[in-house]
Parts: C-alpha cells; sequence; structure tokens
C-alpha cells in the first residue's frame, strides 16, 4: 500500500492532538509525519504512536517533501504557509478559516458536498466547527425538503477557542469553588459557573465574526447563497462538544417523524430522543465521538412547515480534526481528486 509524508501544523492544539490521535487510531498510510507549532514550541515533542516527535518551526521549506498538510494554527498562519505548501506540491487541508470564502477553493464536509472537491488547486477548506455541527443535522433535510429559514442559538464549548482556553476554564472553575481571585488571559469574561455572548470580533452588522461565518459558510456549503439564516452564538462552561438549538422552516410540511426517519439514516448522525424520560444528548454524549447527536425533534408551534431541533456534536472532531482527516480520507479513496 502506497504511504504518505504528511505534515500537522499546529500539532500542540486542541485540533491538532485530534488529529495525531486520528490518524494513529485511523491507521493511515503514513510514511513520514512532521510536526510543527509555533516558534515557542521548537525543539519540545508531542507524542505520536507512542514516540515522541519533535516540534519544529515553520519555513518556507518546510513542504518540500510533505504530500499532505493538515493546518490547524489559525488565519494568518494558514494565510502565510498554505500557498507555500501548495507550491512545493502539497495537498492542504485547512481548517482555519483563511480560505473558506474563496470561491476558488472547496468547502466541504464529505456528507454533504464531497462532490466540490473535483475543484481543488491545492488547498481544502474545512468549515468552522458550529456550522458543521448544523450542517449535518440539517442538509439531510434540505435534500428532501427545501429549507427556507433558520434560526439558531448556539451553546458553544470552551474546546471550540482551543487548548488554553479549556485549560483556563478548569483552573477557573477551581479557582472560583476555592474562592481564591482569578486572572484570566484567554477569555475576556468570567466563565465559570456563567456565559457570555461569543467572544469572536463584532461586525457593523451586529453580528459577530463567529455568527457570519455560520451564515456564509452554511449557503456556501448548501449551495443557497440566499439561504435566511439568523444565529446567536453563546460561549457556555463546557469543556467539550457544542450545542444548538435550530428552529428550521421549510418551504413544505415535513413532520417530526419524518424528518427523524430521514435523520436516522444520515451518515455521521445518530438521533437520541426519550421523550418518556426527558432524556435528549448532551455535550456528555457528544464528547469524544464522531458522530453528532440529533433530539428534541418537533413541530413548532407558532409557525407551520417549521420543526425545533436540538443538535449536540464534538466541535473537535466532526467540527475539525475528524472532518480534515474524512477529507484526506477521500482524497486517497478517489485519487482522481488529487490530480
Ligand atoms: N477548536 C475548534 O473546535 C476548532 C474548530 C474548527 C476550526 N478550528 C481552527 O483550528 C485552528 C486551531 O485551533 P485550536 O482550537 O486547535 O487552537 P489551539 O489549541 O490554540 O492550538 C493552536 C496551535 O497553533 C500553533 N501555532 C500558533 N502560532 C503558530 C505559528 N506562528 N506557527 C506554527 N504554529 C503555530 C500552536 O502552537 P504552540 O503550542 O506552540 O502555541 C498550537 O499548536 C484555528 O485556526 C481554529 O480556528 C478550531
Amino acid at each position: 500500500m502506497k504511504k504518505f509524508r504528511v505534515a500537522i501544523i499546529g500539532a500542540t492544539g486542541a485540533v491538532g492532538q485530534e488529529m495525531l490521535r486520528l490518524l494513529e487510531e485511523r491507521q493511515f498510510p503514513i510514511q513520514e509525519i512532521h510536526c510543527f507549532a509555533s516558534p515557542r514550541s521548537e525543539g519540545k515533542t508531542v507524542l505520536f504512536q507512542g514516540k515522541p516527535l519533535t516540534l519544529e518551526a515553520l519555513t518556507e521549506k518546510s513542504f518540500q517533501s510533505i504530500d499532505f498538510a493538515l493546518f490547524s494554527a489559525g488565519k494568518s498562519v494558514s494565510s502565510i504557509y498554505a500557498p507555500m505548501a501548495v507550491a512545493s506540491g502539497c495537498t492542504v487541508i485547512d481548517n482555519s478559516s483563511a480560505f473558506r470564502m474563496d470561491p476558488s477553493v472547496p468547502l466541504v464536509i464529505p456528507e454533504i458536498n464531497v462532490h466540490t472537491l473535483k475543484n481543488h488547486h491545492g488547498i481544502i477548506s474545512s468549515p468552522n466547527c458550529t456550522a458543521s455541527v448544523m450542517l449535518l443535522a440539517v442538509a439531510p433535510l434540505h435534500r428532501k425538503v427545501r429549507i427556507r429559514r433558520i434560526m439558531a442559538t448556539t451553546y458553544q464549548a470552551a474546546s471550540g477557542a482551543g487548548h488554553q482556553a479549556m485549560v483556563e476554564l478548569q483552573q477557573e472553575t477551581y479557582a472560583t469553588l476555592e474562592n481564591r481571585p482569578f486572572h484570566r488571559s484567554v477569555m475576556p469574561h468570567p466563565y465559570a459557573f456563567n456565559l457570555f455572548l461569543h467572544n469572536a470580533p463584532m461586525t457593523p452588522s451586529g453580528y459577530n465574526e463567529e455568527e457570519i461565518k455560520v451564515v456564509e459558510e452554511s449557503r456556501k456549503i448548501l449551495q443557497e447563497p440566499e439561504l435566511r439564516i439568523g444565529v446567536t452564538c453563546v460561549r457556555v462552561p463546557v469543556l467539550r462538544a457544542h450545542s444548538e438549538a435550530l428552529n428550521v422552516e421549510f418551504e413544505e410540511p415535513l413532520t417530526p417523524a419524518q424528518a427523524k426517519e430521514i435523520l436516522q439514516q444520515a451518515p455521521g448522525v445518530i438521533v437520541l430522543e426519550d421523550w418518556e424520560n426527558n432524556r435528549f444528548p448532551m455535550p456528555s454524549d457528544a464528547s469524544g465521538k464522531d458522530e453528532i447527536y440529533v433530539g428534541r425533534i418537533r413541530q413548532d408551534l407558532s409557525n407551520p412547515n417549521t420543526l425545533d431541533l436540538w443538535v449536540v456534536g464534538d466541535q473537535l472532531l466532526k467540527g475539525a480534526a475528524l472532518n480534515a482527516i474524512h477529507i484526506l480520507e477521500y482524497l486517497l479513496e478517489f485519487p482522481k481528486f488529487l490530480d
């Protein structure tokens, strides 16, 4: 079997660590693996297949003997280094927002729009985690009955802001319980036993950048440039897995039972509903799981042709690392997409 030379950029991060674990667990055919992080980490190590790998700092020459580069080190790193990687003949899968809305770059969730891979020119973007969790649930419904409008409210975990945000939430929780003062350096507001509107920069529209990403990326992935989407993103003190309350209006009637049947057959989706015991998906169900969970599928009593859904997904996985690995696996399975 052919083996490949792979680079992980952001290997010490929340997403990078998951990518390393997934490559190992899924036995990706690796000939060589190179791990990159910031210059602060140069010379330190990360573990892969039980062995320490020395972290490298990025240079123009980093990609000369690499087949696939998986970027997960933020927009500015991708903006600079992904084009260099492509120029070296490497195929890039990028978890940052750097190229997602570039019309020449496919924005791919394989379960939904794998056909767009054929248009790539070296860079393939993996979408925003909140959009990914939402779309895995709504795209299969949209394929059956066209969606007219989505209203979403999100309950986003600390892991969506990276490894340091998870550490800070844990430390702040201990400090609060022990009545100690705590100095935050990642989150802008008290987070333990609290919540706040998503801290992404605000835009003149009144939506913050996270909310704009959900709107624009969802439209691109569903190939519905005019789709009406409203979203409010909230940070909640959960370590891992985003939750979302979705209100979805369709152009024609779709009953909760029909939606449930569609979602039970949808790839990457688990329907978890126990109406008798009022038990629906929770972040603790979805943490560490490949699938997203959907439940409490019900008719919106205030609007015809409209359903309410509750969706929970480990955004480090299908919202980032696992989606990137799925794209990579798909490229190998169908090498025509590599040309
Ligand atoms: N977290 C999520 O749920 C999620 C979901 C979808 C997409 N993403 C995207 O994935 C990326 C990483 O997110 P994350 O949550 O994993 O963040 P993170 O935990 O903060 O990790 C950031 C990683 O980037 C590295 N890095 C920082 N500056 C660098 C530089 N100049 N050169 C090379 N590496 C550098 C860091 O290395 P050091 O350890 O040396 O600082 C670290 O490995 C971001 O673009 C984010 O938007 C994240």
